[in-house]
């Protein structure tokens, strides 16, 4: 199903305005071994024919939402990139319970959390290291454009391949079930965790503001003026004291200069305004270069 450059055109020119998804020249063939299967799934013989119904389809037709989920990358994996977990465990964490034991709550937020993992990552290491706030109020929020990866996410299930990769083998036996053959999450990690549909560059929700964000691997896909609109909008949903986590590739730099790269062990997470020095921050934590 080749794709003529007109039909890359109108879906590329579709993907912008609807999810922010930038599609350079170059990358038809995604779009092609993306969309091909949606094309033969609805009955069309061709991907141009597909779109070119698209093109007049009512705008209520749930294909333009499966364009748009098939174009997204759901990449993701258990405790990714690692770094930033070690950091949360060592540095980060010790001084949010310290700061917020007054109040006994933590909310965290998993922007673009695709099929959970993140999400489930940070309620394990919350569990396993940090027994001293079971009787927390600890919400871990995950929300993402697409409804299929969040299907998954709520379910809380993983096969085999998925759970091998980032996953150690003891956190598996103790905080997932084996069921029919797939890996479930236990019942209460997985309250700990809600997952919602949300597109990050539209108007968002009113939602209370979080002790730590996180919001990797899914910047990349933006141009300048929407990851800056985004950058803008989380300052408002960020605690005075709470931290930004960023994929290794991405950074606030040139962006918004009122967030500041802040180290944290091997990694770096961003605070408003250097709000690190307000809290004390980490021992090991000094504002990056
Ligand atoms: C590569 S995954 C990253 C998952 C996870 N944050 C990680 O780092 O492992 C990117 C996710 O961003 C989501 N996404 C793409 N555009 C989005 C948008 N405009 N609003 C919300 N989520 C979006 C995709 O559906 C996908 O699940």
């Amino acid at each position: 199903m080749a794709l003529t450059p007109q039909a890359f055109q109108f879906v590329s020119d579709f993907v912008r305005r609807e999810a922010a998804i930038v599609l350079e020249p170059g990358k038809e063939y995604l779009v092609e071994s993306r969309l091909a299967p949606v094309a033969r799934k609805a009955g069309f013989p061709t991907l141009d024919a597909f779109l070119d119904h698209i093109r007049t389809a009512p705008k209520s037709s749930p294909l333009f939402y499966q364009i748009v989920d098939a174009l997204t990358t759901n990449e993701t994996l258990f405790f990714r990139d690692h770094h930033p977990f070690e950091a949360l465990k060592k540095d980060i964490l010790p001084q949010l319970i310290e700061s917020r034991k007054g109040v006994r709550k933590l909310s965290i937020w998993s922007a673009a959390s695709s099929t959970g993992q993140e999400a489930y990552s940070l309620a394990m290491l919350i569990r396993d290291q940090f027994p001293q706030i079971a009787s927390w109020n600890v919400r871990i929020l995950g929300t993402d454009l697409s409804t299929t990866v969040l299907d998954q996410a709520k379910s809380g299930s993983y096969s085999q391949l998925e759970v091998n990769r980032g996953l150690p083998a003891p956190m598996l036996i103790k905080y997932f079930d084996k069921v029919d053959g797939r890996w479930v999450i236990k019942e209460d990690l997985r309250k700990m965790c809600e997952f919602r549909a949300m597109n990050l560059t539209t108007p968002w929700p009113m939602m209370q503001p979080f002790d730590l964000i996180f919001i990797r691997n899914v910047l990349i896909y933006f141009d300048t003026a929407t990851k800056q609109g985004i950058l803008k909008r989380m300052k408002t949903v960020l605690l005075p004291h709470g931290s930004l986590f960023l994929g290794t590739a991405e950074t606030t730099i040139n962006l918004d200069p009122e967030w500041v790269p802040v180290k944290a062990g091997n990694t770096t997470v961003f605070r408003v305004g250097g709000a690190a020095a307000a809290t004390g921050a980490s021992a090991g934590a000094t504002k990056a270069a």
